[in-house]
């Protein structure tokens, strides 16, 4: 059965607030679930169902997962796997059928990572799973990196000269809503990626013609890199988390291409130009250098 109503976890988050939006756009009932359904309501200033969600408090779960068939499910970062498991189990018990789970690229064969044994949690439960392998987000160029771009003209991230294979985090948003909507994708896992692999010079090359000033790539150093992010005053953790995911790039395991994402939409994916290109007020530092910036582009 297709679902008709769906909660979306995480659904302020990259990736939920565009499914949030997907779903809606097809008719279907959508439960956006945030820890703040007072603000969220407030920003949008909609009666569109929000509801308080929160993995670490289990007396929102039951409210939330009321009457619910389907579930984009989101492990933010710093959430336990066990926290996920169990809500994943609570869904499964007050009958969900249906659990779309954003995992990451090469989820399936590395045992060590979290996405791997929540995976195979969902898989041993009595949902019916669809497992979206994400690569990395084009979006963490400005939700992470974005500062360095303004400030520095520079993509400052550990890759060396390895690629990555960007994918857009709307494309992903839009694969979760085919596949909640959709039954033939249960218990299907899609590999979901942009359209090609760039190395970071070559995306600081697509950021210097799209934004018509030059940004180059840094390629700093890893202490390099822990130290300017420490000095944001991140979570050593959180940086440690960042070099772990470079070094993967670095050492040439995050540049595989798929054609999933093509497949699914029926349309190519976007690429690391589009994104640049609709994120470009993101980019735009306050006072650009005179000699490079255009001002009518
Ligand atoms: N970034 C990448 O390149 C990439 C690639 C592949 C896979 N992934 C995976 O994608 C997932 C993250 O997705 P995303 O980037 O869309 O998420 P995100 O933007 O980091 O959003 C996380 C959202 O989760 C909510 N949240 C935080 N703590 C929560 C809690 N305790 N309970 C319930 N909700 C909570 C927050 O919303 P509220 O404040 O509104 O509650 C936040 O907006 C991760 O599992 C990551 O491994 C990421």
């Amino acid at each position: 059965m297709t679902a008709q109503r769906v909660l979306v976890t995480a659904g302020t988050g990259t990736v939920g607030q565009h499914v949030v939006r997907e779903l809606r756009d097809d008719d279907i009932e959508v439960r956006v679930g945030t820890r703040r359904p007072q603000s969220v309501r407030e920003a949008n200033d909609s009666d569109e169902c929000v509801v308080e969600f929160d993995f670490v408090r289990p007396e929102t779960w039951g409210a939330a997962l009321d009457g619910v068939d389907a579930i984009f499910l989101v492990r933010p970062p710093g959430v336990e796997q066990g926290q996920v498991t169990a809500f994943v189990d609570a869904a499964s018990r007050v009958g969900v059928e249906h659990v779309v789970y954003l995992s990451t690229l090469g989820a399936d064969k590395n045992v060590l990572i979290p996405h791997h044994r929540i995976e195979s949690h969902i898989q041993q439960s009595a949902v019916r799973p669809t497992f979206l392998r994400a690569s990395f987000f084009s979006q963490n160029l400005h939700e992470v990196h974005g500062q360095d771009v303004v400030e520095h003209h520079e993509i400052f991230v550990p890759a060396g000269t390895g690629e990555t294979s960007f994918v857009d985090a709307r494309d992903v948003a839009a694969v979760a809503a085919v596949v909640l909507t959709d039954d033939r994708h249960d218990k299907q896992a899609y590999d979901l990626t942009g359209p090609e692999a760039l190395r970071y010079d070559e995306v600081a090359a697509v950021f210097s013609d799209a934004l018509n000033r030059r940004i180059t790539y840094a390629e700093p150093s890893i202490p390099a890199f822990i130290r300017r992010m420490l000095s944001r005053d991140l979570p050593l953790s959180y940086v440690l988390l960042m070099v772990g995911i470079y070094s993967t790039a670095r050492f040439g395991f995050a540049g595989r291409v798929t054609g999933d994402v093509g497949r699914l939409l029926g349309r190519p994916p976007r690429t690391v130009r589009d994104y640049v290109e609709d994120y470009r007020d993101r980019f735009e530092p306050a006072n650009p250098p005179a000699a490079t910036h255009s001002p009518e582009r």
